[in-house]
């Protein structure tokens, strides 16, 4: 039986090194599953590298080397960027491993014997940067992709031919079923409009070159690199290599993907999965793009941006926030360094950074730095505050509005600033008479930064944990998942606090 949270991101082709783009879709995955972690959830994250495919051997040859080097040299430039964005990944999987190729040669092989797979022509357009079979129709003057702006080849080939447009009825049933299956809603509506408009079969080999995993009965042909791919979900959770465990994680609760592949994730791969009798994810969640001057970025373009670029200046965690904050998740948003900038400055900087220094700085001052009393009576401000902040920030990240979370934490923090301005403890620690309110405010006060702790855990797991340190928290969470963790009045009274170093520095323009 199922009992484990199942997050996938994209594997990530190996022609080249990760931009941020790649950062982005790997970074929303690391949240969810971190939150999930967090609600006490058994959570198996996986993300890789998609290493077939005539993009990636054409990068090697371009490089003089064979594919399979190639790509081992790629590894570590993609290894390297998700531990430096801390990515939490259970495991990582490449396509050009014994269990991945075997059992999806196994796969492919069931098709084949169930009677979904045939012998055809394929004549018309591919391309590479996509590896992707286009339509004339869609081309841009008459010969370049779409996407990429740059020249399709014209292929002729004999191919092996899944029957995808027998899966037409079945699929829109499951649209229909299952509206959380594509989200968010709109590109929903939009694969359910192209399914309807009539599905075409797709070709699932090729035979013009050779990097790619061998068909079972015909070995001159390798399998078409997405048929091989998309089956990374299964090969990783256990498909062909322990049943026991493919039972307790797949079906994959969400394929995180880029709005681009959403047709191969919520078109393709249930299709295949129907057909093999496995059943279908149970969401495919499709972002936007990262802009850069208005254009998708990407390297082929020239304007990728590696992500050390980016945290080298403004650490990791201010990073993985501000992608969620500033581009409302699903939708495409225009990256600029000067965007970053103010959020890193407004948000973190005079927001989270300045509540954490003075909270911690008037409890040094006043108290020698020790928590005071909880005080009795009626829930404060903050307390009511932090009860939204909990609800929000679980309905957020469990319906998938990634900006929602962040928004929710970013307001909470922006509430406990205000209650300060408001309530003024430095004009009440004048007056010696006021001192039961000095520490009813700042119990009030260090409460809400442990929350914040708590929820800025899964967006900003370094800042959460220098907070927690500074809070006199050694052990983040002391063992405590959620509800139990963001109950109200759990710090103890005595802890000792310290101030510390600020959590975030302002940063010059
Ligand atoms: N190898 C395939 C995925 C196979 S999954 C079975 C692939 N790889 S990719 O490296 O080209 O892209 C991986 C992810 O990066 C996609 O989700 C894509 O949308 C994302 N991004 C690439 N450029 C992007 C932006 N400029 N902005 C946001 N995400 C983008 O596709």
């Amino acid at each position: 039986m199922k009992d484990t949270f199942y997050i996938t991101t994209p594997i990530y082709y190996v022609n080249d090194v990760p931009h941020i783009g790649h950062a982005y879709t790997t970074v929303a995955c690391d949240v969810i599953a971190r939150y999930h972690r967090l609600r006490g959830e058994k959570v198996f994250f996986l993300t890789g590298t998609d290493e077939h495919g005539e993009k990636v051997a054409q990068s090697a040859e371009e490089h003089g080397v064979e594919p399979k080097a190639w790509a081992d040299s790629m590894i570590p430039r993609w290894r390297e960027v998700w531990e430096r964005l801390q990515i939490s990944f259970d495991d990582f999987i490449r396509t050009t491993e014994e269990r991945h190729e075997r059992p999806v040669q196994e796969f492919v092989q069931r098709l084949y014997d169930r009677g979904d797979i045939y012998q055809g022509i394929y004549r018309g357009p591919y391309c590479v940067s996509c590896e992707e079979f286009k339509v004339e129709g869609e081309l841009l003057e008459g010969n370049l992709c779409p996407i990429h702006g740059q020249p399709v080849e014209w292929l002729e080939e004999e191919n092996y031919f899944f029957r995808l447009s027998k899966y037409r009825e079945e699929l829109l049933r499951l649209y229909e079923e299952h509206p959380e299956f594509v989200q968010p809603r709109e590109r929903r509506n939009e694969v359910v409009s192209f399914v309807r408009g009539g599905l075409q079969d797709l070709s699932l080999s090729r035979v013009s070159f050779e990097w790619g995993v061998p068909v079972p009965w015909d070995p001159k042909h390798v399998i078409y690199v997405w048929i091989d791919a998309l089956q990374n979900y299964i090969t990783a959770a256990g498909f062909g290599n322990d049943p026991e465990r493919f039972e307790r994680t797949w079906p994959a609760d969400v394929h995180v993907v880029g709005k681009d592949i959403l047709r191969f994730h919520a078109v393709i791969w249930p299709a295949m999965l129907m057909a093999a009798g496995i059943d279908v994810p149970r969401t495919v969640l499709a972002h936007g793009w990262l802009l850069v001057g208005g254009q998708k970025m990407s390297k082929t373009k020239l304007t990728g941006i590696h992500p050390f670029e980016l945290t080298d200046h403004f650490g990791v965690d201010a990073y993985r926030y501000y992608f969620l904050r500033e581009v409302q998740f699903g939708q495409d948003g225009n990256f600029s360094w000067e965007s970053m900038l103010a959020r890193y400055n407004a948000d973190l900087a005079n927001g989270l950074g300045n509540l954490a220094s003075r909270v911690l700085a008037m409890l040094g001052s006043y108290f020698d730095g020790a928590v005071p009393e909880r005080p009795e009576g009626e829930a404060g401000r903050l307390q009511e505050a932090g009860a939204r902040l909990a609800e929000r920030f679980d309905a957020a990240v469990t319906s998938l509005d990634l900006t929602a979370a962040a928004a929710a934490l970013d307001e909470f923090v922006r509430e406990a600033n205000r209650y300060l301005v408001e309530v003024a403890p430095w004009k009440l620690a004048g007056d010696p008479g006021r001192r039961p309110e000095l520490a009813a405010v700042l119990y009030e006060a260090v409460e809400a930064l442990r929350l914040i702790a708590v929820y800025a855990s899964p967006i900003m797991p370094d800042a959460a944990s220098r907070l927690w340190e500074q809070l006199g928290i050694p052990e983040p969470l002391a063992g405590q998942v959620l509800p139990e963790a963001a109950r109200w009045g759990s710090i103890a009274s005595g802890t000792k606090t310290n101030r510390g170093e600020g959590l975030f520095p302002r940063l010059d323009a």
